[in-house]
């Protein structure tokens, strides 16, 4: 009897791991190409479809390549775009953020042309636009000025409404931006146009090869006086609640890796629908290591993803939207 129980207790870990389909049966997590949300990078131009060297597989697309990149998506059941603008000068106002027919404004009238139920996220933050590089405007002592920053963040955000955008994702992490840009949509007839708020956005190294991508490297300081220190996750949940309150429809925690117990906190916290951004160190990290046979891609790849879904993300921000999607695909197939 002894040695019966002692062996049944041996094997109830494993009876259900013996084959792929009981360990199909028995998954918690499954990942789906409809939850993934895959950045553009967007630059003046025509015919322009630059590499970025620090994101291999990542380019910078002028408007008329965007085509076949969104047939390449539907294809792939990849149905939402993060849109990022680069413009062909930059002022310390960041006018081509907010200009009706702006690059980003561009992109977004020629995806919805292409593919109308395609899910156009933009992106909304000056950095790209201005020439110091900051995500606001400045006062004379270079400090980043709140206020004034969240009229011209409002206008980005009707801007991009204007040309058909789905989602309005601000990133700029000044205060009040999400219920001034929730009035400021509203007040232009987008009462429907949804906000994804990056909430619990961390001052992070992570965000290195972005920008290079975006060329929006502030150009003195850093961005430690309006992003949040990496060592806190208590005040993760007070910008949650923040956004939450000026009606934020999505909320986000980025970079996602190191910041698991962040998600799993917030995933805690609220019942609304919780991106995770994973950024674009955590992709260079991963294509440096998988060019030197160092990981298995594929295997690492779906193994963060499917991490960061545990941890409790729904909607998964990520450079590897298409590879991930094409090997979910294939091993369904
Ligand atoms: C700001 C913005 C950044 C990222 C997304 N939006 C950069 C920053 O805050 O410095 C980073 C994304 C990534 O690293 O992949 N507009």
């Amino acid at each position: 009897m002894v040695v019966a129980t002692r062996l049944a207790l041996f094997t109830r870990t494993r009876r259900t791991r013996r084959t792929e389909a009981l360990r199909a049966l028995v998954r918690e997590t499954r990942l789906d190409p409809s939850q993934f949300v895959y950045p553009l990078f967007i630059t003046h131009g025509q015919g322009i479809r630059h590499e970025i060297s620090s994101m291999p597989g990542q380019y910078q697309l002028s408007v008329d390549m965007l085509a076949p990149e969104v047939a390449e998506l539907r294809d792939l059941g990849v149905r939402a775009v993060l849109l990022f603008g680069l413009p062909a000068s930059k002022d310390a106002e960041g006018t081509e953020a907010y200009a009706p027919d702006g690059i980003v404004q561009q992109a977004v009238r020629e995806l919805k042309r292409v593919d109308p139920s395609l899910v156009v996220i933009v992106d909304v933050c000056l950095c790209e636009y201005t020439d110091h590089g900051h995500c606001g405007l400045l006062t004379p002592g270079g400090e980043v000025d709140n206020d004034p920053s969240l009229d011209l963040l409002s206008r980005m955000a009707v801007t991009c409404a204007e040309a058909g955008a789905d989602v309005i994702a601000p990133s700029d992490m000044m205060d009040g931006r999400v219920g001034a840009i929730r009035e400021a949509l509203d007040d232009a007839g987008f009462s429907s146009t949804p906000i994804m708020a990056y909430s619990a956005k961390y001052a992070s190294g992570f965000y290195g090869p972005f920008r290079d991508a975006a060329d929006s490297t502030p150009q003195f300081g850093d961005r430690r006086g309006y992003q949040m220190d990496p060592a806190n996750a208590r005040e993760a949940r007070r910008e949650v609640a923040a956004d939450i309150e000026e009606s934020a429809d999505i909320v986000m925690v980025k970079p996602a890796l190191a910041y698991l117990d962040v998600i799993r906190d917030v995933r805690e916290q609220t019942d609304l629908p919780l991106a995770a951004y994973n950024v674009s160190g955590e992709y260079a990290m991963v294509k440096a290591a998988a060019a030197n046979n160092w990981i298995e891609e594929r295997r690492i790849v779906l193994e963060i993803l499917t991490a960061i879904a545990r941890a409790g993300a729904s909607i998964i921000i990520t450079y590897h939207a298409k590879d991930a999607a094409r090997w979910i695909l294939e091993d369904r197939a």
